[in-house]
């Protein structure tokens, strides 16, 4: 096919500080490259003098930051041979799944929460072809099913206890460093399966030239460059949902419950890692109410022009909270990582909207009143 001029796919952009062998297929929907953005409107009503920064991983290729994880667990699966991939869900690991399944040529499986998934991300999977198994159960339910088929069949698990779907997301600290010129002094983001955290924090150490995890990623895939790029790593700010908030409460959680079904999770599977990137970075866990997180999302809306999932906004009703309080001091850079798109849930946005819906006959006069009766 003819070369043309784009931002590739993040394996192209950052295959060197990736674990994948010089011979490997490339599966890639040309994920990453999403836009960082100054919330200036939001800056403005917290009085405070800081620079706040939105990393819109909705405008992914399936409309979250799993793909940056997908494209690199698909490729080592392809590589390795795999003709099938299964994962355990909340909806946006297997709209991604699915279509790098797609991509690729090969079958993909998913288990989701029946009745406990955003109508899009559904949609996205069915559509891709995938087979779709609902379960009478939560996530946690599914993870531990998945579990056990990668024990007993040769279906390749692409949730984020495949390492290389941490590799993969490590790339957003990369983007970041690259367009700020220096890491951020604070990280916000949502916790539920807690894969994402560590890699962030995996990505950042990297690129500060610092040793993490005891090795854990970095020995068991092989030599890839970790030169050192900036001095500084972020503290790590992560927000659950309260119903759903194992790390505040110290213990996985039976029955997690939250409107922001992305993070419907009561036992994450990188709990320990989560611990290491929280305390390394003198960083910490806190929790949000459904309202809380509901009012971050219009509010980004609203204000910004931002359409990100529930799940997303929690690290902005994070940020705002830390910033108001002090404990993230004036003077600081942070960064949100807003995971997933607003569109993804039409139907919470549309119940929680107070948007004026008017219904006229098609008239001028009509018309007429109604933005005049609106306009203040
Ligand atoms: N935000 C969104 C939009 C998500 O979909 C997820 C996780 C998270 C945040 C939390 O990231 O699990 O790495 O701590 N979604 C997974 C899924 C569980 O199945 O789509 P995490």
């Amino acid at each position: 096919m003819t070369e043309f001029r784009t931002n590739k796919g993040l394996i192209d952009r950052y295959r060197s500080r990736l674990p994948l062998a010089s011979d490997a297929s490339v599966v890639s929907l040309y994920e990453g490259s999403t836009p960082l953005i100054p919330l200036e409107n939001i800056q403005s009503l917290t009085g405070k003098k800081v620079e706040i920064y939105a990393k819109f991983e909705g405008l992914n290729p399936t409309g979250s930051f799993k793909d940056r994880g997908m494209t690199v667990a698909v490729s080592q699966s392809v590589t390795e041979g795999a003709k099938a991939l299964i994962c355990a869900s909340t909806g946006n690991t297997s709209a991604s799944a699915a279509a790098y399944a797609s991509r690729a040529g090969i079958k993909c499986f998913v288990l989701i929460p029946e009745g406990k998934i955003a109508l899009g991300k559904l949609a996205q999977a069915m559509i891709k072809g995938s087979v779709v198994i609902q379960i009478l159960g939560n996530f946690d339910d599914g993870m531990r099913l998945v579990k056990e088929v990668g024990e007993n069949t040769a279906v390749s698990i692409v949730n984020s206890i495949n390492p290389y779907r941490i590799h993969g997301q490590k790339t957003i600290a990369f983007e970041i460093i690259d367009a700020l010129g220096r890491a951020p002094d604070y990280h916000c983001l949502p916790v539920g399966n807690a894969g994402n955290i560590t890699a962030h924090w995996l990505g950042y150490c990297e690129y500060a030239g610092r040793e993490v995890f005891q090795d854990t990623f970095q020995s068991q895939q092989g030599d890839y460059n970790r030169d050192k790029v900036v001095d500084t790593t972020p503290v790590m700010c992560g927000y659950q949902a309260s119903g759903a908030a194992p790390f505040l409460r110290g213990h996985p959680v039976e029955n997690p419950e939250t409107v922001a079904t992305a993070i419907r999770i009561g036992n994450p599977q990188s709990w320990d890692f989560a611990l290491t990137a929280s305390k390394e970075s003198n960083g910490w866990f806190d929790e949000f109410s459904d309202d809380e997180i509901l009012a971050t999302q219009k509010l980004l809306a609203e204000k910004e022009g931002i359409f990100c999932e529930p799940a997303s906004a929690i690290s902005v009703t994070g940020a705002l909270k830390d910033i108001n309080s002090g404990k993230i001091p004036e003077g600081s850079v942070i960064v949100c990582t807003l995971t997933g798109h607003g569109l993804k849930d039409p139907d919470t946005a549309i119940k929680q909207s107070k948007a004026p819906v008017i219904k006229i006959e098609p008239e001028f006069d009509q018309v007429k009143k109604a933005i005049v009766d609106n306009l203040e």
